[in-house]
């Protein structure tokens, strides 16, 4: 990344992805580490020029990721959040350390009248101060720092305009103006921030960058993001199939597919996204963060690129360009595939997970190919889908208090549906440690699920439950991932794959139980969660 701050007269636009921050503040999206180090590299692979990779104050879990992917992940700057209070700022700068100069912290705190008011009950003045003391602290620790004055959108134009000269003059080269509550509209918010680069004369010399980060309330956050570029933004901050708080963040594949595909209205302006990368990615959030894209999502949608009108077909068939803007392998679509059988071996397993960008691990790649040769018994062709659904289902695992042993179910329009469940808990005694029981429930997955509640002594309640088929065929793998709520309002995500779709939902609720006792085992020794 070019690490000189960018002007209007540059047509370099940063893409600053907070998909680990801000999308996985999203309820039922939390990652665990291994998650979020495998999104982080894929971002590498994207290509993004920064990566938010979490709040370290707010958890140890989120500093712990933090500090992975800034020891890990070469290429992006490796960003971490912080309120404009002394311990969030240091906190911030041990998480992203092992970045070394690629390290910034983005520091932020609230200016409009009704967070001042009622949120901070502080004045003007004492905002300002707070900010550029905020700044100062964080350039004490890096260079690159950036500044967000939350709720730009809704805060008075003039105040604003101090505020960003003020944290400018302390030190940020980066201020990023927050649609925080996505109330603006494409031609307003372009106005403010035109208003911002002609009244702060660093952003006209380049000293500091103005970036945005539009959230979707009204479904305007990649219009209002596209308008701050035509008027003078350099950085947009966004998320990978545009996840996030509330209705979300502007979707990182829409942004950066707009201004390519559109370069005849932002003539000249690039970024450096790798887009061939961009329906991978978008996958892989999905997967990692159980928020499935809805089939009409523009770019990563499965409907994005399927013409189903005759008269369409047709068009396509003798010129490509007549129904269809963008060619759908520049985002990742298509190309031939030659899938694997049960009668490959590990290297060429081992070859094809290294094409599809995965670097497993030994211990990583012989867990996934035991996987591959059970559901290679089963399914005819094993596709690049399954295998990254194999892959993916490796990362997800969590420690295995229970594990699946045995699970019988019989189920038809005149019986009672009934599970037997068989599991072993990983830390007793070999006698003690297989458990067995029976359950009735509304259905076979009902009847799986409580006869799992019985055994591992959780209540579960099943706020979301999705199934889909992973590839091709009648015997394609179906994946399930399950949101379940044990008792204290925070839902956890199972996901598991299997051929049999009622085994595929017993082990995404196992899954998510295990994740419950691991969390729970966690808040023990966790510092307190923080709020904005
Ligand atoms: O939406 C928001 O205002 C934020 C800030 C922390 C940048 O996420
Ligand atoms: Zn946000």
């Amino acid at each position: 990344m070019n690490r000189k701050a960018t002007t209007m007269k540059d047509q370099r636009i940063v893409i600053f992805d907070t998909t680990l921050r801000d999308g996985e503040q999203c309820p039922g999206a939390s990652m665990n580490m291994r998650e979020k180090l495998e999104v982080a590299r894929q971002l590498a692979r994207l290509r993004v020029d920064v990566i938010e990779a979490g709040f370290p104050i707010s958890s140890e879990g989120d500093f712990h990721a933090v500090h992975t992917i800034a020891r890990e992940i070469k290429g992006p700057v490796i960003a971490g959040l912080a309120r404009c209070v002394p311990a969030d700022i240091d906190r911030a700068a041990a998480a992203i350390k092992p970045a070394g100069r690629r390290g910034r912290i983005h520091v932020f705190l609230a200016t409009s009248k009704i967070h001042r008011e009622h949120k901070l009950k502080k004045a003007q003045d004492e905002i300002l101060r707070l900010a550029v003391e905020g700044v100062r602290r964080a350039r004490s620790h890096v260079r690159d720092v950036e500044f967000s004055p939350e709720d730009g959108s809704r805060t008075e134009p003039d105040f604003l305009v101090q505020v960003c000269r003020a944290v400018v003059g302390a030190g940020a080269t980066t201020v990023n103006i927050p649609d925080t509550v996505g109330w603006s509209v494409p031609e307003q918010f372009g106005a403010l921030i035109s208003h911002l680069y002609h009244a702060v004369p660093e952003f006209q010399s380049g000293q500091a960058v103005i970036s945005v980060h539009c959230h979707n309330d009204l479904g305007l956050a990649v219009a209002n993001s596209l308008a701050a570029i035509r008027a003078g933004a350099r950085q947009i901050e966004c998320t990978v199939n545009g996840i996030g708080e509330r209705a979300g963040n502007a979707s990182l594949e829409e942004v950066v597919m707009a201004l390519q595909t559109r370069r005849d209205y932002y003539p000249g302006l690039r970024c450096g996204v790798e887009t061939r990368e961009i329906l991978k990615s978008s996958r892989l959030v999905a997967r990692m963060s159980g928020l499935m894209v809805q089939r009409n999502k523009a770019i990563v949608g499965e409907n994005a690129f399927a013409h189903s009108s005759g008269i369409h077909q047709d068009g396509v068939l003798k010129k490509r360009e007549t129904y269809e803007i963008m060619d759908p392998v520049d985002v990742g679509w298509g190309g031939t595939e030659l899938p694997l059988t049960k009668h490959s071996g590990r290297a060429a397993v081992a070859a094809r997970l290294r094409q599809l960008g995965f670097a497993l691990r030994d211990d990583d790649l012989a867990a996934v190919f035991t996987r591959f040769k059970q559901i290679g018994d089963k399914k005819k062709f094993v596709y690049d889908d399954d295998l990254a659904a194999l892959v993916e289902g490796r990362i997800t695992e969590v420690q295995e208090t229970w594990s699946l042993v045995y699970l019988h179910v019989t189920s038809g329009n005149e019986t009672v549906p009934t599970a037997t469940v068989r599991l072993r808990h990983a830390n007793r005694s070999k006698t003690a440690q297989l458990v067995q029981d029976a359950s009735i429930g509304d259905g076979p997955v009902d009847a799986a699920l409580r006869a799992i509640d019985r055994l591992t002594g959780t209540h579960g309640k099943l706020m979301e439950y999705s199934l889909r088929a992973v590839s091709q065929g009648m015997d394609a793998l179906g994946e399930v991932t399950a949101k379940v709520d044990f008792g204290d309002g925070v839902l956890v995500t199972g996901r598991d794959a299997s051929t049999d779709v009622i085994e595929a939902s017993a082990r995404a609720y196992l899954n998510a139980v295990n994740r419950h006792l691991g969390a729970r085992k966690c808040r023990r020794c966790a510092v307190p969660q923080v709020s904005k």
